[in-house]
């Protein structure tokens, strides 16, 4: 992997300029930004390798949706390895692309995965794939396009075939949110993170990612055709759903 950038993008921007964007700047700091974001980020990864390889299937492929940096595709190749048909991830950021080549090759990993453009809130290839993960990143597909989206998902899959999906959630109640939302205040507080900028990030962030319910994502995920829809881990707004694919 490539030295790891320390996050200070919200610490330097002097004000809100825009919406968040998968820039360049944010690319190449993200590896560190993801570890000091995500709760349990590390474990998570476990838990997804851990889960792929119990269900994926010699010579299908394995996907990854919002790839970023290509850290999960990297750590599946490593543990699945030639017994993946082969691994794809896609994004629709250019720098988050190269970024993930570039980690890829570093990792000697290039005859394994391929990395692809496209946007999510569209068509996308997905064929003879047993394991296809999609962590951090339905909420950042516009809500009209995510039941077609995780339709191509469930089409794409093998019987028995998994989709491993990561979602920041909404709860049913005020008084809840208010509180999770402290709870991840003072996880990034101890992460290193100024109260600016947890601010602006967070202002960054309002129109551009899109929590749904628990139960709305799972219904989403029935009404794409998943007959098993699980929750394998939860800390308070962070969510891991594995949905399973049972066929006819
Ligand atoms: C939070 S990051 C995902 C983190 C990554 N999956 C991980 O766990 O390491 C969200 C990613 O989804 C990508 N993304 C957002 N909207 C997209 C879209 N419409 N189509 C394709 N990729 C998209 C972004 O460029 C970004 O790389």
């Amino acid at each position: 992997m490539t030295q790891l950038n320390i996050d200070q993008v919200f610490a330097t921007t002097a004000s809100r300029a825009c919406d968040f964007q998968f820039t360049a700047e944010i690319a190449k700091v993200f590896d560190d930004m993801l570890v000091r974001s995500v709760p349990f980020y590390s474990e998570q990864q476990f838990m997804i390798k851990e889960l792929a390889k119990k269900f994926h299937i010699k010579d299908t492929r394995i996907y990854d949706l919002g790839c970023s940096t290509g850290t999960t595709l990297i750590s599946l190749a490593q543990e699945i390895g030639g017994d993946a048909g082969e691994l794809i991830g896609y994004d629709n950021s250019f720098p988050m692309i190269d970024k993930a080549k570039t980690n890829i090759n570093q990792c000697g990993l290039d005859g394994l995965i391929k990395i692809d453009y496209a946007d999510l809130n569209g068509a996308v290839v997905i064929e003879n794939a047993s394991v296809v993960t999609m962590c951090w990143t339905l909420q950042f597909v516009r809500p009209l396009q995510r039941t077609a989206l995780t339709k191509q998902v469930y089409n794409g899959l093998v019987e028995n075939g998994v989709l491993i999906l990561m979602e920041k959630v909404l709860t049913n109640n005020t008084d809840m949110n208010r509180l999770f939302i402290e709870t991840y205040y003072e996880f990034k507080k101890r992460n290193g993170y100024s109260n600016e900028e947890i601010a602006k990030k967070r202002e960054a962030l309002e129109n551009v990612l899109v929590p749904y319910r628990i139960e709305e994502n799972i219904e989403l995920l029935k009404r794409s055709g998943f007959e098993m829809v699980e929750t394998f881990f939860q800390w308070y707004n962070f969510v891991g759903f594995l949905c399973v694919k049972k066929g006819r």
